[in-house]
């Protein structure tokens, strides 16, 4: 069984309005998708990393120069993150076994370690549902859907995070099936749709998602610092 990354970076990072896609951000003087990138190549578990981005895009060469060993970079980027991923497992049909586990992770998590990825792999790692790495929800919950304040228990709530790791075959039918690609905002969320239970492995606040300009910092003080996760 071999373990592949698949990461989406076919977005234009709106809200972090930097005028340029969000993934080439510097932090710590890289571009966030080296960063990103690197937890993978630095993980020997991982076969080999591919990268989804815009047809259009003219950054990524720089970035990922095409001696790079172990990345692909795939310019089949769609409108919506779910189309970036299925049309990027798509190109990967011909390569990959339907047993083949996919680990799909943001481009926009640059905070990942390689020793995140193998705690993924080992404790989900051979699951059929797959999984992948969320946080326990430590705060107070509060919900204002029915017009007044109500208060939700947060025990067995969790922040999703990625990577999602699952059999490739699973995955392409999940997302080849999904009802409203537009309710789908994580790959692990098609999956459930088709009866099965991905596994949760606690992940690190380290691996934020970068969407607002104030994340930008707060991913350079986690790059910056040494850590065991
Ligand atoms: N993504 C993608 N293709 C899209 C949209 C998003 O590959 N059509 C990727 C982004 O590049 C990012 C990940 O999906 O790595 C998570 O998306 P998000 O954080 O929402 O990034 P953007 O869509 O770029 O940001 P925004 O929503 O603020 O525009
Ligand atoms: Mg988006």
């Amino acid at each position: 069984m071999n373990y592949f990354a698949l990461i989406p970076a076919a977005g234009v990072g709106a809200r972090m309005a930097v005028g340029y896609p969000k993934q080439y951000l510097p932090l710590l003087g890289r571009p966030m998708l080296r960063h990103t990138v690197e937890a993978f190549l630095r993980c020997p578990q991982v076969a080999h990393t591919y990268v989804v981005v815009s047809a259009e895009d003219a950054y990524v060469d720089e970035v990922l120069p095409a001696g790079l060993a172990g990345v692909t970079v795939l310019r089949c980027g769609g409108a919506t993150r779910m189309e970036s991923i299925r049309n990027g497992l798509r190109l990967l049909a011909e390569g990959a076994a339907a047993d083949d586990r996919v680990l799909v992770h943001d481009a926009a998590r640059p905070g990942l370690t390689p020793a995140l990825v193998d705690k993924l792999i080992a404790e989900a790692g051979r699951d059929p549902a797959g999984g992948l790495l969320a946080l326990p929800v430590v705060d107070t919950v509060k919900s204002t859907r029915r017009g007044s304040v109500a208060t939700t228990p947060r025990d067995g709530l969790w922040l999703a995070q990625t990577p999602q790791m699952f059999p490739y075959a699973l995955l392409m039918r999940a997302l080849e099936e999904a009802p409203d690609p537009d309710a789908i905002t994580d790959d692990a969320s098609a999956v459930e749709l088709l009866g099965f239970s991905p596994r949760l492995v606690e992940g690190h606040p380290r691996n934020l998602k970068v969407t607002l300009p104030t994340d930008a910092r707060i991913a350079e003080m986690y790059l910056s610092m040494d850590t065991e996760q």
